[in-house]
């Protein structure tokens, strides 16, 4: 990075220049690497809300003008235009693929897509009841337990192997994790049949009958998997870099991706959101939860909404919207209550001073679960579908971080605020 500007930080009386960076997009960095050594300061930002941990080509995000870009291409695009594996190439390798390359990509990951046999046994050791991503957080774990010829990150054609039995194995787990749930038998992946088709497929077919895949289903199960697939530094894609600065195995560092991005904060909220609506259940209800909303007394929080980056508003639930509009419709699902309670929920808040004041919009969970639960799935589906196609973008951040150079073990400091220096005390004496 070329250093031409800096700025100048004082502190008693004794001055420190920090190197500022200009980026391609977006925000100027300060550079404080030297500033501990120098001034013996720590910065302090919980949370990281004006902290860049790391440089990156994969994603760019301008919260401000709700844009998000792929190596460049507007998410919008992408979702029009591409789909999700042509997406995977584009995230993984940084440029379009020609026809070529994306046949051999799309041909290995069909080729990735069954899990070793033996692996089935691990979903016997789960509840029924279990959750589907405390299953998937178990099974891709597991993972290095079977494909030691994958997790020496240090070789680069074992980090390509690891990143391609990923990519192409998770929907093959979370569907495992579905049918394990219902105690219905798995399903096997099929070779000719495309990523998303292969998902629903394994989800909703039975050994006792043909299933055939509905291709609008299948065009808007790609288009969610899209829009999912990567986001910068979030919550659990930077727990996979941590994770993977100690050199832990591929397989190990997505497991702790899968367990962050749980949360209802995060990735779950797809299905909080959905059991939101189907609480407040009618538009009339609505009032209520947005003064509940409001009430700092009260931790309600209305599920999809607000974003730490975009405060204008997330492009990728503009395009979620539209796809769901549109999914209903060509199912013939007309007036879906919970579509019409998301909709009106969605214009009254944006009508109000608070949600304007605070920057609060529909984000990528918003609309989502609306899709898939009018595709038959439960909402403890949702969070796994996610993790399904956030995969991708943690292995493609995973990848960059193990190229650069400048890598270290992650490791904060910390604002200590607990007691001084003190001696032991026998207990006859406490
Ligand atoms: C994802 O980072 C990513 O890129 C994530 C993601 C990705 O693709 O990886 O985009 C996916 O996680 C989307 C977000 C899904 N989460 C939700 O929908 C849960 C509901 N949203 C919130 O919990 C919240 O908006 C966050 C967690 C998303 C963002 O929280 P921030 O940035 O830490 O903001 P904040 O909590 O400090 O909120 C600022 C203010 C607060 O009020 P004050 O304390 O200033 O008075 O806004 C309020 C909050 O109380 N607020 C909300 C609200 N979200 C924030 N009030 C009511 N309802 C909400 N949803």
């Amino acid at each position: 990075m070329a250093e031409t500007r800096s700025a100048t930080l004082t502190i008693d009386g004794k001055s420190y220049e920090l190197p500022i960076h200009s980026p391609t997009a977006g925000p100027d960095v300060l550079d404080i690497r030297k500033l501990y050594a120098q001034a013996n300061v720590f910065t302090y930002d919980p949370g990281f809300t004006s902290t860049a941990a790391c440089d990156s080509t994969i994603t760019f995000i301008d919260g401000d003008e709700g844009i998000l870009t792929h190596r460049g291409y507007p998410i919008d695009q992408l979702a029009a235009e591409s789909h999700f594996l042509e997406v995977c190439y584009l995230l993984l390798y940084g440029d379009l693929p020609s026809k070529e390359e994306l046949d051999q990509f799309e041909g290995i990951i069909t080729r990735h897509t069954m899990i070793h046999e033996q692996m089935h046994y691990f979903f016997r050791g789960f509840r029924r009841d279990s959750h589907p991503m405390a299953t998937m957080v178990g099974v891709v774990g597991a993972m290095s337990a079977f494909y030691h010829d994958s997790t020496d990150v240090n070789d680069q054609k074992q980090r390509e192997i690891a990143s391609h039995r990923l990519i192409a194995k998770m929907p093959t787990i979370a569907a495992m994790a579905y049918k394990y749930s219902i105690g219905q038998p798995f399903m096997y992946p099929r070779n000719e049949l495309d990523y998303a088709s292969n998902f629903l497929h394994m989800c909703f077919a039975v050994p006792a009958e043909d299933y055939k895949v509905d291709p609008i289903l299948s065009r808007a199960m790609d288009r969610i998997f899209t829009l999912h697939a990567d986001h910068e530094q979030n919550a659990s894609t930077s727990t996979v870099r941590l994770a993977s600065s100690s050199g832990a195995n591929p397989f190990a560092c997505i497991a702790a991706g899968i367990a962050c991005l749980w949360g209802p904060a995060h990735g779950g909220a797809n299905q909080a959101c959905l059991e939101m609506l189907r609480e407040i259940g009618t538009v009339d209800r609505i009032p209520e939860y947005i003064e509940r909303a409001k009430d700092r007394n009260d931790p309600f929080r209305l599920m999809g909404f607000g974003h730490r980056v975009y405060k204008n508003f997330d492009p990728r639930a503009k395009v979620m919207k539209a796809s769901a509009d549109e999914v209903l419709d060509l199912m013939g699902i007309q007036n879906n209550p919970t579509l019409q309670v998301a909709k009106e929920l969605e214009r009254i808040a944006l009508e109000d001073d608070y949600f304007q004041d605070k920057k609060l919009y529909p984000n990528v969970d918003f609309y989502s679960g609306i899709i898939l639960d009018a595709m038959g799935f439960p909402t403890s589906m949702f969070t796994p579908i996610f993790a399904v196609a956030r995969t991708v973008g943690w292995i493609s951040q995973w990848k960059e971080q193990l190229a650069d150079p400048q890598l270290k073990i992650g490791r904060p400091r910390q604002l200590y605020l607990g007691d001084k220096l003190r001696d032991y005390v026998d207990i006859s004496r406490r």
